[in-house]
């Protein structure tokens, strides 16, 4: 907890902590310092000299001042105020005056500094650039003639390590562009759209954007993207009941602010051609239309007792989890699983609580995060992010992890063995090795050695790595600091938490003939049709295999619905429905709630059954240096079969095509 100091802004004595930027702590107690250059989390640069303030009388760019105890701080004196307006001024001059048609009219930082400095025009000779408008992409259009030069979106890109953008050129000439000045599509970006949440105008703007309403007349939703592990907050924007765009959610200075491509431009999918809307059931061969009534009354008959199965992704919320359990427990269906319990169990997945963004080292054992691959994106931005910050970073890995090109130290070799050996090492370090911890006969390399020095050095590392190593790599934790496994949906620590980590049958054994009346829930990994004599598919988009099915059940999209999850840092974290569900999609919990009432029996869930199940941690121990080859490995093959509805229902099928990478 930082120290609490007294700062003067403009006569007004306020606390606020000490060392914290000064455009951040003016703004904490409502005053406003206007700023092009500068982003929150970040270190400020002073470039564009719009946050000029007069500080113990002198002029000061606010952006690079850290604040300290006695600050006289004025804001808003004539001299400022005059420096800001020819800032503006001279912006003015080289900008297109087309706030009447252009798409961020009302949340343009230009124009509202414009407005507040009463400046209609430059009184500058104007200047033409006419650069090309690079708009081949269905995601982001860039409009370099509207470019202040402020700099946000090139330090964004660079700093979660995708460093498509760069300054080229000097002087009121030079362009934000990509290398040899290529449209986004030819170049490396991933099309995460963090330089257009960044950009303060109309230079970098979703490309579907023109008259799909004013920024002022969305509704803003916060809440949580399911898409991936990385379950990154979110804020939907709606506009007449429809997703207008998604943004990064939560606080802006965290290196968790960040989504990937797929959180989005994946909500196209909500109204795809494939999305189910209807009830439907196979007569004669044909899947037809029914209502909830009739759809509900066969499930509850075929999916009870000896022989039935449900068979869920872990990509529902906790409500949705309870729900479900509560159904197959009072209907005593034989087998029981969810996706999670094919690649973890409650030992490789559930640890202590861990602060992942407060972390001083990251040590990321057997994970293979890849923003390019689109696999574990936001934990790669993170991790990125959190190095270009200065935290440290060691990489274990026996493939080629791309994450290792910026690793501080990088160990390749069986992850296991060099785990076993980085204990060692940490221990010849001078760390006391912990009880139990059998490190004999390890050899210790001078890498390891580095390694070693880092971790004895490190106030809080962090340990990253995949439920099959789990145990092997949260034996660094016992010397210090805490370790997370990384799943690979949403909730799979969540829906492992709510208890359904499997009864009877496992997952494979169900879709091979095990169930004989099987219900699976959700978009999930299924490979080929279940051999099931009955087979329901609650779904919220239609896919080839799922056309197969006896009975489909429309289910709500994460959009759609509201509840909570548990991240894969142990977080719970609230969902909020940002639009209705389209057609007649259900909830996965309002689904058997449905199906609960043809059958006969309440299934209601209380929040208080999610909240105390949810705070379960296990304290690591002791365990052998293996690797678990009984759990299958969280793969990009995975996400991508899982994921693959969304892809093919939206702009991303695009991208999966023009730029030849998987899309997960
Ligand atoms: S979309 Fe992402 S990768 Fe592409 S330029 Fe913007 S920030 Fe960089
Ligand atoms: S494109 Fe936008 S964010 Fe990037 S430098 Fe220009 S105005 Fe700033
Ligand atoms: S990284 Fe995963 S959770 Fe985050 S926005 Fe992308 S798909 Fe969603
Ligand atoms: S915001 Fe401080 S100089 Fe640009």
């Amino acid at each position: 907890m930082a120290n609490l100091i007294t700062i003067k802004i403009n006569g007004t004595e306020h606390k606020v902590p000490e060392g914290v930027n000064l455009i951040d702590a003016a703004e904490s107690v409502g005053v406003h310092i206007p700023n092009f250059c500068y982003l929150k989390g970040m270190k400020g640069i002073g470039a564009c000299r719009m946050c000029l303030v007069e500080v113990n009388g002198r002029s000061m760019t606010a952006c690079i001042m850290k604040t300290k105890d006695g600050m006289d701080v004025v804001t808003d004196s004539e001299k400022v105020k005059e420096a800001r307006k020819f800032v503006v001024d001279l912006i003015l001059s080289m900008h297109p005056l087309d706030c009447m048609t252009c798409t961020k009219a009302g949340v343009c930082e230009l124009q509202n500094y414009a407005y507040d400095f009463e400046i209609k025009d430059s009184s500058f000779t104007r200047k033409k650039f006419g650069f090309p408008i690079d708009d081949k992409n269905p995601f982001i259009k860039r409009d370099p003639d509207y470019c202040i030069l402020c700099g946000r979106c090139v330090r964004v890109c660079k700093e979660q390590g995708t460093s498509v953008l760069e300054f080229y050129g000097r002087g009121v000439g030079s362009k934000v562009t990509t290398a040899a000045d290529k449209p986004l599509h030819e170049s490396d970006c991933t099309f995460c759209g963090s330089c257009l949440d960044v950009c303060p105008v109309n230079a970098i703007v979703e490309a579907d954007r023109w008259r799909k309403g004013r920024e002022w007349q969305y509704e803003r939703t916060a809440s949580v993207c399911l898409y991936c592990t990385g379950a990154c907050d979110i804020t939907v924007s709606t506009y007449k009941g429809d997703v207008a765009k998604v943004c990064a959610g939560g606080d802006d200075a965290l290196a968790e602010h960040f989504i990937c491509a797929m959180g989005r431009y994946g909500f196209d999918s909500l109204n795809a051609e494939t999305r189910v809307l209807n009830p439907l059931k196979r007569v004669n061969g044909k899947l037809e239309e029914t209502t909830w009534a009739d759809a509900a009354k066969i499930v509850s008959e075929k999916i009870k007792g000896a022989g039935a199965g449900i068979l869920t992704v872990s990509t529902i919320t906790n409500e949705d989890a309870l729900a479900l359990k509560g159904y197959y427990e009072k209907t005593s269906v034989e087998h029981l699983a969810a996706s999670v319990s094919s690649y973890s169990d409650k030992v490789s997945l559930i640890g202590d609580a861990v602060d992942v963004e407060g972390a001083d080292l990251m040590v990321v054992a057997g994970l293979n995060p890849d923003q390019w691959t689109r696999f574990l994106p936001s934990i790669d931005a993170l991790i990125r992010t959190k190095a270009d910050r200065k935290t440290k970073l060691i990489v274990i890995s026996s493939d080629d992890a791309k994450i290792a090109g910026i690793a501080d130290v990088s160990l390749s070799g069986d992850e296991a063995s060099l785990l076993k050996s980085l204990a060692k090492a940490i221990a010849d370090a001078g760390l006391t090795l912990p009880a139990g911890l059998d490190v004999s006969g390890a050899a210790v390399t001078e890498d390891m050695t580095k390694a070693a020095e880092l971790f004895k050095n490190a106030q809080l590392p962090v340990v990253i790595t995949t439920p099959q190593l789990y145990q092997a790599a949260a034996n660094l934790s016992l010397f210090k600091g805490t370790a997370v496994s990384v799943p690979y949906e949403a909730n799979s620590k969540g829906v492992t938490l709510m208890g359904l980590s499997g009864k009877g049958a496992k997952c494979k054994d169900m879709i091979g003939g095990k169930a004989t009346a099987l219900l699976t829930v959700g978009n999930g990994p299924l490979p080929e049709k279940p051999k099931a004599g009955f087979w329901a598919a609650a779904v919220t988009n239609m896919t080839d295999i799922v056309k197969e099915a006896d009975l489909v059940l429309p289910m709500a999209s994460f959009l759609e619905t509201g509840g909570t999850i548990v991240d894969y840092q142990g977080r719970l974290k609230k969902l909020a429905k940002a639009v209705e569900p389209l057609g007649q999609a259900k909830s996965v919990a309002d689904i058997f709630a449905e199906v609960g009432k043809a059958a006969g029996i309440d299934i209601s869930v209380k929040a208080s059954d999610v909240e105390s199940l949810a705070k379960e941690t296990i304290k690591p121990k002791a365990s052998p240096f293996e690797k678990r080859t009984d759990l299958d490995a969280v793969s990009l093959e995975i996400y991508e079969m899982v994921n693959a509805h969304v892809v093919n229902g939206s702009r991303l099928f695009w991208l999966k095509e023009v730029k030849k990478v998987a899309v997960g």
